[in-house]
């Protein structure tokens, strides 16, 4: 292996510069050349390469985004642009490629993996930490303690008149940032696409926190049970003849993905940079790069596909139990 390129595709997440920074020095300190993709997988069809040296990724460890671009290319589920791409990194005489993102990404690594058993890895960065097969996915922690600045300040309006407040976090179809969310803030309730809440009980839990004496009651909501906006209207029409006249709800969005990355994004991404780089040079292909317990590790990529990964009911237990 002489050359290996690097992309980053789907969601940015904070932490991927840092993994870009951990693949090029690491294979630059083991006698490889690393190229940079473009766009991820739409400049692998267009050939938008890039060759990265130690100083390209220099003072990029602490910024979010990605200095390399992303996009969601819906070509690549094609095969005949997935030759394309194929004929490109021939063309720039690549060996090896590492693949930076989250389920979508990953899919796109496996079906050309299949195709034509081009040396892939992958490396996990997703706010919504939902890749299955890995603990953790970069930009997760960045994500959580965004959202969770962002709900400290509403608690405290939220205090000042005694209000149901709804927020709704991101997470795509999973609700692992609500659930870490929603713990940290010591939210009352959280709503999650992986556990069923039904109306009624919802209407119900908030009059019992108020019984207890409460403040205020804080809802958080992962996008994928639903908009934070239908929720609130739906629960208002319960609560109104309890004599509740609003629902506040508030989308924090993309302030989520924004921002510099945590110092644990920094360690993970850093780590499993490097640890991408070493699985090509051992020579494994089709496979991503995981967090399991402590250890990094690699395992196969299909372990990640079509496999919706599990929340920890503990967790979600937990939330509930403290919330009392
Ligand atoms: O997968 C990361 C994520 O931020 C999800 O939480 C969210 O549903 C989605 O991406 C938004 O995607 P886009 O940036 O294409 O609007």
């Amino acid at each position: 292996m002489k050359r290996i390129a690097v992309l980053t595709s789907g969601g940015d997440a904070p932490g991927m510069n840092a993994a870009i920074r951990a693949v090029t020095r690491t294979a630059i300190s083991e006698g490889l050349e690393v190229f940079g993709v473009i766009k991820g997988y739409k400049g692998l069809i267009e050939n938008k390469f890039q060759k990265l040296d130690l100083r390209d990724v220099g003072g990029i460890i602490e910024r979010g985004g990605t200095i390399l671009m992303t996009a969601r290319e819906p070509r690549f589920l094609e095969r005949e642009w997935r030759e394309k791409a194929y004929e490109n990194l021939r063309k720039n005489e690549i060996d090896g490629m590492v693949v930076i993102g989250g389920n979508g990404s990953y899919r796109g690594a496996y079906d050309f993996y299949n195709d034509f058993g081009f040396p892939v890895v992958g490396v996990p960065a997703t706010i919504d930490n939902d890749i299955s097969g890995s603990d953790y996915a970069i930009g997760f922690d960045t994500a959580v303690n965004n959202a969770v600045n962002a709900i400290d300040k509403i608690r405290d309006t939220a205090s000042a008149f005694e209000r149901v407040f709804i927020v709704e976090v991101m997470g795509r179809r999973a609700g692992f940032i609500a659930l870490h969310v929603g713990i940290a803030t010591g939210a009352e309730i959280v709503l999650i696409p992986e556990v069923e809440h039904p109306i009624e009980k919802l209407a119900n839990d908030v009059i019992e926190a108020k019984k207890k004496g409460k403040k205020h009651v804080l809802i958080v909501v992962a996008e994928g049970v639903a908009s934070g906006s239908s929720v609130g209207d739906i629960l208002l029409k319960r609560l109104e003849p309890h004599g509740y006249t609003d629902i506040r709800v508030t989308v924090l969005g993309y302030i989520q993905r924004g921002g510099s990355p945590t110092a644990t994004d920094r360690m993970m991404a850093s780590r499993m940079g490097a640890e991408a780089v070493y699985a090509l040079l051992r020579g494994e292909a089709g496979v991503m790069v995981v967090l399991s317990g402590k250890s990094i590790k690699t395992e196969p990529l299909d372990i990640a596909i079509n496999k919706p990964k599990k929340i920890d009911k503990k967790l979600y237990d937990l939330a509930w139990k403290l919330s009392l």
